[in-house]
């Protein structure tokens, strides 16, 4: 029988921005699958959802866990200067069918074959990257190396110029500071100068693209689709870049740092990485299973829904936790242990499930491969700094370690 909405408190203790869940959030993901799976928590006022079966359920169910973002609350005078790209949906705050269309201008760039030929370029990034500081003996590669290989990679699909990687940066940090709480409106006004300027890049490079095609992302999202699909709008084309930078880019960085930890602190599984490299895609899906990097993602309900034996109200936010998913023991035997050579793996809710699916799995997995390959073969005894310690930062959605130091022999 379903459970009444919620009183004010919660059943569970959830809190996975500060320790001792910011540390290790998995004991109480646990304690939730076992005693409530679909709670809620009044901190954050989501349901948290923590079932693997549960969370495949609510994400292939868009008609009622909808993606749709309401537009976040600020005053009239920021409003009134707030470009519309701002809150106009593309992909992965949408629904059908305006995200089908959307999701169908970019089948051409991220095409499985079209990726794949991005590897002997991934992998010369990388190992230029590399190549700068191997005689240094000692990196914190979250700073020089996973923050710096998914920008150059992301920046060049889209079509923008490294050398605007910086503005890029700094727009798309204003975008998101903007729905932060409690912001001064000077603070708010200054952010909106930034989706100014980014508005203004994106349209004014689609403008040249539109006179001058080429073959980059930004070509393929204006000009009609397969099968004749109108291209995006201007605002959905803004919006529709700026998700593909914030998702292209820190997810991967993310997902570099955790691999590499997760790897040089299990020095038996790196042994045998090491005696055969073929495990490295293992390793790969392996980490993305153990330390979700996009831990969770959001949706509203549309009606009242029961889910998990809960009954959820309509207009209700809620957190499809991804990262409980992948240690669900009724899906991963031994769910809590990190092991390069399981075969369940590849049930992991990393890049999630059903119409959102990540579009740009291929290429995260390639990026992250490729990373792990270049960091072993090129940087000899590989290894953690002595007394590292495993600091996040304090995120709901991504899992990122704050410093990833690492040493290694010099020749
Ligand atoms: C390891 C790295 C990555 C992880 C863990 C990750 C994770 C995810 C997840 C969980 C979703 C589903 C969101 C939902 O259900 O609401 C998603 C969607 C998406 N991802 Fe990724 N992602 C990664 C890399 C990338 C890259 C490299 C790109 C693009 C270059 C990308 C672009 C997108 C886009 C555009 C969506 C929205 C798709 C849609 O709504 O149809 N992601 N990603």
């Amino acid at each position: 029988m379903a459970q009444d909405p919620p009183s004010r408190s919660s059943a569970i203790d959830f809190n996975p921005l500060i320790p001792p869940q910011l540390d290790d959030p998995y004991p109480a993901y646990a304690r939730a699958r076992r005693e409530a799976p679909v709670f809620f928590t009044p901190i954050f006022g989501l349901w948290i959802v923590t079932r693997h079966d549960d969370v495949c359920a609510a994400a292939q169910d868009t008609a009622r866990f909808s993606s749709r973002v309401i537009g976040i609350d600020v005053p009239a005078e920021v409003s009134a200067v707030l470009p519309a790209a701002y809150h106009t949906p593309s992909l992965v705050n949408n629904d059908p069918p305006s995200h089908t269309r959307l999701r169908g201008l970019l089948g051409r760039s991220f095409a499985p074959q079209r990726i794949a030929h991005m590897e002997p370029h991934v992998r010369s990034v990388a190992a230029g990257l590399i190549d700068a500081f191997a005689r240094d003996g000692r990196v914190d590669l979250m700073e020089g190396f996973a923050y710096e290989l998914p920008l150059r990679i992301i920046l060049e699909m889209l079509g923008v110029p490294l050398e605007d990687g910086r503005d890029m940066k700094r727009w798309s940090d204003d975008w998101r500071t903007l729905s932060t709480p409690g912001l001064t409106t000077d603070k708010q006004l200054a952010c909106v100068e930034s989706v100014k300027a980014f508005e203004r890049y994106i349209l004014a490079a689609a403008e040249h693209r539109r006179r001058e095609p080429r073959d980059d992302l930004l070509s393929h999202v204006i000009v009609a689709g397969p099968g004749g699909e109108p291209p995006a709008g201007d605002a959905e084309l803004v919006n529709l870049f700026m998700q593909l930078l914030f998702a292209g880019h820190e997810t991967v960085t993310t997902a570099i740092g955790n691999a590499v930890l997760l790897l040089l602190s299990h020095p038996e599984q790196l042994a045998a990485v090491r005696e055969d490299p073929g495990l490295i895609p293992a390793v790969v899906e392996e980490s993305l299973r153990f330390e979700a990097p996009t831990q969770g993602m959001f949706r509203t309900t549309t009606e009242e829904v029961e889910l998990g034996g809960v009954r959820i109200p309509q207009g209700a936010r809620v957190f499809l936790l991804f990262g409980s998913a992948n240690r669900d023991e009724a899906q991963f035997e031994a769910a809590d242990t990190f092991d390069v050579q399981r075969r369940d793996a590849g049930r992991h809710l990393a890049f999630g499930r059903g119409l959102h699916f990540c579009i740009g799995a291929s290429l995260a997995r390639l990026e992250v491969r490729v990373a792990l390959e270049e960091l072993l073969g090129r940087l000899p005894g590989l290894r953690l700094q002595p007394g590292e310690r495993q600091d996040y930062v304090s995120n709901l959605i991504l899992r990122n370690p704050k410093h990833v130091r690492v040493v290694w022999d010099l020749a």
